[in-house]
């Protein structure tokens, strides 16, 4: 293994930082590391990231193929899934980047939002770890990691405007520094991971040949490039709602429906994979697209209207699970066009739940001097936890007529054009 200084000389060069790096690139590199710990859902992830976004070293435990096989995740198979693995992650992490403990400058642990019996593990653990090395204490907000993972990979000023999807969640969100969000918009049901999660099961794809292994929305973008999403007409939710929040309980029901009757019409037995299944994918994969990318329309138009962003340059990020999905990311490339906005996601990799995002949180927070907290300070989970200061009750109705006017007068494309045809 190599040791930690060797590893980040090498990093550095490799970086384009030939032969005279910074000094404070170096500095900063051997000065401040970050351990961070991930366990908030079915992933246990840990990382080393340094102070300049440098990844030391990491490891990911996925869950994913034994919560596929039993039809969901069962919280206390996942909790015991984490308890099996989270010695060996973080032991992986660490030996990876050759950081030994000693020379951390403190730990980074998700403690909210998630499942209870999942971040539980992951604090457990943590608080342990930093009693034991006397280390500072970093609480981790999973979507603020969700959020920041961005500004690790580009250079990303504060405002911006961050989207967040994942199988959890689904908010619009104006970032306006690392501990400081407008909350514009949430889900008022489920999250669009879970709805194309729970969609999958129903379709049995993991009975497909091409499918069992993935999860639900990897499995319906895969089918989807396969089928014809004008088969089905699903309604896009909320469309008489003109706020920044989200529904996709509703459009499950229609999908369930759909699913339904297709079975009778083929006259198979709910379990079967029916023989549109691509069309069925497509379909659910458009609508969801759809809603998202309507949604973060009227959120683009409210901040413009209120000047929320900065008018250089204003930037959307797209992260969480959900971002993978590249027909998800084309969608929302033609909302940020039509707007002058830029979009900016991180690569698959780091959209979905990994310890490195918590790291690079923890990185920030420290930078900052943002809640760190001392090795012996009592820090509970939390299951729920919204994300900053929650605005979308504030008048939705003059939202609505503002944005309305804003449409009709900016816009020679209309959003429902743009989704029949451009798409
Ligand atoms: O962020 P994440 O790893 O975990 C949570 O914090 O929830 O997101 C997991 C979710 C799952 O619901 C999964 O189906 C969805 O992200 N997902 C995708 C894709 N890859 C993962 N959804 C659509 N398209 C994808 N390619
Ligand atoms: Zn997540």
């Amino acid at each position: 293994m190599w040791p930690f200084k060797v590893k980040v000389m090498w990093r550095l060069l490799q970086c384009g930082l030939t032969s005279h790096p910074p000094a404070s690139a170096l500095t900063a590199s051997f000065s401040r590391v970050v351990l961070g710990i991930e366990t908030s859902c079915d992933d246990t992830g840990a990382a080393v990231v340094d102070e300049t976004g440098v990844i030391l070293g990491e490891s990911l435990h996925s869950q994913k193929e034994i919560h596929l096989r039993n039809g969901g995740i069962i919280p206390t198979v996942a909790q015991q899934l984490h308890r099996d693995n989270i010695e060996r992650v973080v032991q992986e992490a660490l030996e990876r980047s050759g950081v030994p403990p000693t020379q951390l400058s403190a730990v980074a642990t998700t403690v909210k939002p998630g499942l209870a019996l999942s971040l539980g593990i992951g604090l457990e653990f943590s608080r342990r770890f930093v009693r034991q090395h006397n280390k500072p204490f970093i609480p981790i907000h999973h979507m603020e990691a969700h959020a920041l993972t961005i500004r690790m990979l580009q250079a990303v000023a504060f405002p911006f405007l961050v989207l967040l999807v994942s199988g959890g969640h689904s908010l619009l969100a104006v970032a306006r520094d690392v501990d400081d969000f407008l909350l514009l918009g949430h889900t008022l049901d489920e999250a669009p991971g879970d709805t194309l999660d729970k969609v999958a099961r129903r379709l049995s794809l993991i009975k497909h040949p091409q499918c069992s292994t993935l999860s639900g929305g990897q499995a319906i973008e895969l089918l989807a490039k396969e089928g014809d999403r004008r088969r089905f007409a699903f309604t896009t939710p909320m469309g008489q709602i003109y706020d920044c929040c989200f529904s996709f309980a509703g459009l499950r029901s229609q999908i369930t429906m759909a699913i339904k009757k297709k079975e009778e019409e083929e006259g198979i037995q709910p379990g079967t994979l029916l023989n549109c299944v691509n069309d069925i994918a497509a379909a659910t994969q458009h609508t969801v697209a759809s809603h998202l990318a309507k949604r973060t329309h009227r959120a683009i138009l409210f901040c413009k209207a209120h000047k929320l962003l900065p008018s250089s340059n204003p930037t959307l990020v797209l992260s969480g699970g959900v971002a993978s999905n590249q027909y998800i990311r084309k969608a929302l490339t033609i909302i940020t066009e039509t707007t002058q906005m830029q979009l900016l996601c991180p690569p698959p990799k780091f959209c979905t739940d990994n310890g490195v995002m918590i790291a690079w949180n923890g990185v920030e927070r420290l930078r900052e001097g943002k809640g760190i907290l001392s090795s012996s300070v009592d820090v509970f989970y939390e299951p729920k936890a919204p994300l900053g200061v929650d605005i979308t009750a504030e008048a939705p109705l003059s939202w609505g007529r503002l944005l309305t006017l804003q449409m009709s007068r900016r816009q020679s494309l209309t959003l429902s054009t743009m989704t029949e045809n451009v798409w």
